[in-house]
């Protein structure tokens, strides 16, 4: 079953100084103007999260984090944890990208516990799942993503507001997507292990597409059956182009 309110979330990954903020403000103005007819929400580096919460407060535009730690404090340099990205203003957090699982080494366990402390700080999680190219090439894209719901997705979640993230590694930032019928055939994936692992708990969150979205592709995107909406990169850093998405959802 798909949400029929979907979700179009912006990660700007380690990007947004100034110029960003600026098109932040554009966006919520131009949303205040004409209401969306979904839920759009922003996802700053953590940094920014505090001054994009106050610069969009009373808005439509929800806030999220790009990361939280799974621990509630303690001696981890570098780190904020899901109180913190909570207390800053957000609320939502991402989790288990694919360049935080590449570049960091995050395993679906590291990225159960993290949903479970993003939980514990009342943050909506969205648990990012893909298969690398090579996966993809040799068939595998299905069992790879099916294991990282039932690794990446602790029990607890059952009931609680989370989305699911399918986002191709090979899709993302290159302009490449998979085919309209990929999409679909590994969403219906995604939406068995949700359910295998959370019961009916695992039916009604969202499963967002992401990887190369943009205002050209994103309607027939997510028109596709079990997209609940769009986790976008790139095309979330100007607003024109974010904006042209949220109106294809
Ligand atoms: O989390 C969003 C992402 O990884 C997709 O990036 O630039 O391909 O839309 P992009």
């Amino acid at each position: 079953m798909t949400q029929s309110v979907k979700l179009v979330a912006g990660n700007w990954k380690m990007n947004g100084l100034g110029a960003s903020l600026a098109e932040a403000e554009t966006l919520a103005k131009a949303l205040k103007e004409q209401a969306a007819a979904c839920r759009v929400a922003l996802c700053p580096p953590a940094t920014l999260i505090d001054r994009m919460a106050q610069a969009l407060e009373g808005g439509v535009v929800e806030i999220g984090g790009q990361d939280c730690h799974a621990e509630a404090s303690g001696a981890y340099t570098g780190s904020v944890s899901a109180e913190m990205v909570r207390e800053a203003g957000a609320g939502l957090v991402i989790l288990g990208h694919s360049e935080r699982r590449a570049g960091f080494g995050e395993t679906d366990a590291d990225v159960a516990a993290k949903v479970e402390a993003a939980l514990a700080a009342g943050l909506e999680p969205i648990i990012c799942i893909g298969e690398t190219l090579q996966e993809r090439e040799a068939g595998q894209a299905v069992e790879v993503v099916s294991r990282q719901v039932a690794g990446s997705l602790p029990a607890s979640l059952a009931g609680k507001a989370f989305a699911v993230a399918y986002e191709p590694v090979w899709a993302i930032g290159t302009g490449l997507t998979p085919t309209l019928e990929q999409i679909e055939e590994v969403h219906a994936a995604v939406r068995a292990a949700m359910i295998a692992k959370l019961g009916e708990g695992g039916r009604a969150a969202p499963i967002l597409y992401g990887g190369s979205v943009k205002p050209s592709n994103a309607k027939e995107i997510l028109a596709v059956a079990e997209v609940g909406g769009a986790l976008v990169g790139g095309a979330s850093l100007k607003a024109e182009d974010f904006l042209g998405i949220i109106r294809a959802a």
